[in-house]
């Protein structure tokens, strides 16, 4: 490995810290050196870093202005290579263009690990830059940066929220045994891998009788590297992801007790005309629709809107859909209210349709090597391309798949 991959794997360590934060942007991390200090067969010491950022809260500086911030007004850029793991963006938007900003300074080089997968910004960060004179070398550690940043990419090209599948199935291929009580299936190894990929998703889905029966939390609960390096921020505590549950007839209970499971918010998702045969909903005003008191306080009802869902005040929404909703039409409207990645958690029903609307960016068995149920609920069918095993976590074996545009 050589010095620009070993300061590119900086750049995607740096970038871990914003990661649950930055959300719908992408994650990044930026590093600066000085050229004298790398000589060609030097191996370099991260001491000898002269700077580095990321972006740490949506809407604040990207990684590269960050960087820049954190060293003096008047400090001399002459000889200096920049890292950064995603094009610098040449386009205004919540903060001024980063590429513009590395060439006032005068930096000499600029190493790049991804071009911005949105094909409507795509290389023109780098046109800049090297318009300025700027030397870029592209493409440094690209599979492992596309990798990384998959979510954005998959936001970027299909315009709605990343969906990774997940589920734990018993030696024999069931999800639940027939007991009242939850089956417990898998083991503590992969509970805690579960809780560390909930640290990076925005929301965790299921079906309306998974939440009835399980009353699941749906919360991050093991201190994991990952989930604390996400909460690095201390002063900036963040809520667990939203709970997104589907519910096309509103026949779910939502009280306080379930309300108080997470301090994520709620997202009830229903089809058209149910809150008037639920709750006597009366006529939609504006983005709210009136439910005669038949939700407990703390509960806000919502048509569609640009809400950032995530952050919002209220703490638990009303989302209606048109009748016979596809997945793919779900999560563009969740990528609106700036849910960009979700992981769904079940039940059998609720998976199947995902893998039956090719609404799938990657999925995740867990299956146990000792549990066997004999009776109960089946797991879905996986349809698509063969999985691959990625390791043994206790007793049990994960198994995984990703599509294209997570690897490619
Ligand atoms: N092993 C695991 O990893 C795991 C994980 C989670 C759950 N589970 C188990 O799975 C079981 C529950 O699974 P399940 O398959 O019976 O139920 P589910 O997938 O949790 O919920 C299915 C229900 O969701 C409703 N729904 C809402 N929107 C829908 C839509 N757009 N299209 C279709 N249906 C929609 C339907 O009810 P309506 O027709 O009334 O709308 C449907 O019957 C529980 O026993 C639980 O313990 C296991």
């Amino acid at each position: 490995m050589g010095l620009d991959e070993i300061y590119m794997l900086r750049c995607l360590q740096l970038a871990r810290r914003g990661m649950s934060r930055v959300s719908p942007n992408p994650w990044v991390g930026a590093v600066l050196a000085k050229d004298s200090e790398l000589g060609a067969k030097a191996y370099p010491k991260l001491e000898k870093i002269l700077a580095e950022g990321w972006h740490a809260r949506f809407g604040e500086a990207h990684a590269e202005q960050a960087l820049l911030n954190s060293l003096p007004v008047d400090f001399d850029y002459s000889g200096t290579t920049l890292y950064v793991n995603l094009e610098p963006c040449a386009h205004v938007g919540k903060t001024p263009p980063c590429a513009n900003l590395l060439i006032e300074k005068g930096i000499r080089r600029v190493v790049v690990g991804m071009l911005d997968p949105n094909p409507q910004v795509a290389g023109k960060g780098i046109a800049l830059l090297k318009s300025a004179g700027i030397a870029v070398e592209l493409g440094v550690l690209e599979k492992e940066c596309m990798f990384f940043n998959r979510r954005f990419v998959v936001n970027q090209l299909f315009e709605r929220a990343h969906t990774m599948l997940k589920w734990a199935e018993s030696s024999d291929g069931l999800m639940d045994g027939i007991d009242p009580n939850r089956s417990i299936i898998s083991g503590s190894d992969a509970h805690h891998w579960v809780h560390e990929q909930r640290a990076m998703v925005d929301a965790i889905l299921v079906g309306i009788d998974t939440w009835q029966k399980d009353k699941p939390r749906l919360n991050i609960r093991h201190g994991l590297p990952g989930a604390m390096e996400a909460n690095i921020d201390s002063t900036h505590p963040q809520k667990n992801p939203v709970r997104v549950v589907l519910d096309r007839h509103l026949r779910g209970q939502y009280d306080k007790e379930s309300l108080a499971r997470s301090d994520g918010n709620l997202l009830i998702v229903y089809e058209e005309g149910a809150a008037i045969k639920a709750y006597g909903a009366t006529a939609s005003k504006g983005t709210t629709i009136d439910c005669n008191g038949a939700l407990p306080d703390g509960v806000t009802t919502i048509t569609k809107t640009g809400k950032d869902i995530k952050s919002a005040e209220s703490q638990a929404y009303l989302l209606e859909m048109p009748k016979q909703y596809s997945m793919p039409m779900l999560m563009k409207v969740l990528l609106e209210l700036g849910i960009a990645s979700v992981m769904v958690e079940g039940g059998a029903k609720v998976l199947a349709m995902f893998i039956n609307d090719g609404c799938v960016d990657e999925v995740h068995i867990l299956r146990s090597q000792t549990v066997l149920l004999e009776k109960g609920l089946k797991a879905p069918e996986w349809t698509g391309p063969a999985l691959t095993q990625e390791s043994t976590m206790g007793n049990d074996a994960h198994w995984s798949w990703y599509s294209k545009a997570s690897v490619s």
